[in-house]
């Protein structure tokens, strides 16, 4: 197998030959790698049946869950879409380009394949200059899911992209750390009220501010979807943004959640597990690797380090990441603590219960933490 050719662009001046490659690459059917302004994408012609394909394939992704096409023009919702709304017209104006990913009703030009054989598709206007000019040189609406094998936190640096898809991808381009670091909100307006699928880039409050109110899924919180709650959006119903280390969440009160990760980590390394923490505001912990998201009151800061951070435990390494949760819902910090509890598949313990567990039965907790 070949790795993926890396072309290093200026994310406000890309070159132009290095974009006209990376276009004839797409209008042949090939993969692209690219930036946007949330995570990197794996771009494929999205109106190109054989080319979305690949992307299935290379990811790993389940069939049943749709990709995200990204327009660089307003007229391209129209294509894609129909019955747009006021509703969309608005949202797209206000937030485009931007981190909003609008489900709206498919158009028959859009294939099958790149819906999960559903009746609505997924659009977004990235706000990268390289994202925008690779979708208006290849004179295709593009269909990227995040740039990373399915389940494993997404990309934000083109390393990322190269260690999940280095043997897959045709071409990867490289303007260095994306911005926001966790994806766009997906915004479903198929139905009467708007329903957020996926908490991201754009708050619920400014999502509001232009519609009035909106839902949140129950599984955007991070819940496990059952019965009534059955998944909307497909990509809900599977572990996501997962490091390979196991991750544990801590939730609760910030002086509780600190004391109660301390006498976790210290329960794991006794028994021989090396142990990374994902804390913040520069509190120290015992542990063998440490990384910090930073000051609380800059949750914009914690989530472009996050994904980031859950890759380097694993290169460093690390069996178990024990994470302070995030129990703020406003602005993206809804977007931390729904990532953090996804990637962690579940294991949420609530702080002041896990000191008293760890008190009364350290076996129990250490089985919770590691299974059987
Ligand atoms: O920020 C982002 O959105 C990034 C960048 C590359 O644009 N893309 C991204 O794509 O995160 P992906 O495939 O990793 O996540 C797309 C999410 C999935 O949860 C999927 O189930 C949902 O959007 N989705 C896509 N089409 C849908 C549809 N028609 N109805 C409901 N959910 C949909
Ligand atoms: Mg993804």
């Amino acid at each position: 197998m070949v790795r993926a050719q890396v072309y290093r662009v200026d994310r406000n001046d890309p070159d132009p030959r290095a974009v006209s490659h990376a276009a004839e690459v797409i209008r042949r059917g090939g993969l692209v790698a690219f930036p946007t302004e949330t995570v990197y994408g794996l771009g494929a012609d999205a109106l190109n049946p054989g080319a979305v394909e690949r992307v299935f394939k290379a990811k790993g992704r389940p069939p049943d869950n749709p990709l995200i096409i990204h327009v660089a023009s307003m007229e391209e919702l129209y294509t894609i879409g129909r019955d747009i709304d006021w509703r969309a017209e608005e949202l797209a104006k206000r937030f485009w380009p931007g981190p909003l990913t609008l489900v709206v009703k498919k158009s028959p030009i859009v294939p099958k394949i790149t819906v999960a054989g559903l009746d609505t598709a997924a659009v977004r206007m990235p706000r990268h200059k390289v994202a925008l000019r690779l979708i208006e040189e290849s004179e295709r609406p593009i269909a990227a899911p995040s740039a990373n094998k399915s389940g494993r936190p997404s990309p934000t640096l083109a390393e990322h992209v190269v260690a999940d898809l280095g043997d897959e991808v045709d071409l990867v381009l490289d303007s260095g750390p994306t911005d926001i670091g966790v994806e766009s909100t997906v915004l479903d307006i198929t139905s009467e009220k708007p329903v957020i699928l996926r908490p991201g880039g754009v708050s619920r409050e400014e999502i509001e501010a232009v519609v009035g109110v909106v839902e949140v899924h129950p599984s955007a919180l991070g819940v496990l979807p059952h019965g009534e709650d059955a998944p909307r959006s497909p990509g809900m119903k599977y572990r996501h943004y997962a490091p390979a280390a196991k991750l544990v969440v801590v939730e609760g009160e910030l002086e509780e959640v600190r004391h109660a990760v301390q006498e976790l980590i210290d329960l794991l390394r006794r028994r021989g597990i090396r142990v990374g923490v994902l804390g913040s505001e520069g509190y120290s912990y015992r542990a063998d690797v440490l990384r910090d998201l930073g000051s609380r009151s800059n949750p914009g800061g914690a989530a472009r380090l996050l994904f980031r951070y859950l890759r380097e435990m694993d290169d460093e390494g690390v069996e178990v990441i024990v994470a302070e949760g995030w129990r703020d819902e406003k602005g993206i910090a809804l977007a931390i603590k729904n990532r953090l509890r996804k990637a962690s598949g579940g294991v949420v313990l609530e702080a002041e219960q896990l000191i008293k567990a760890l008190r009364t039965s350290p076996t129990g907790v250490y089985i919770e933490v590691m299974g059987t």
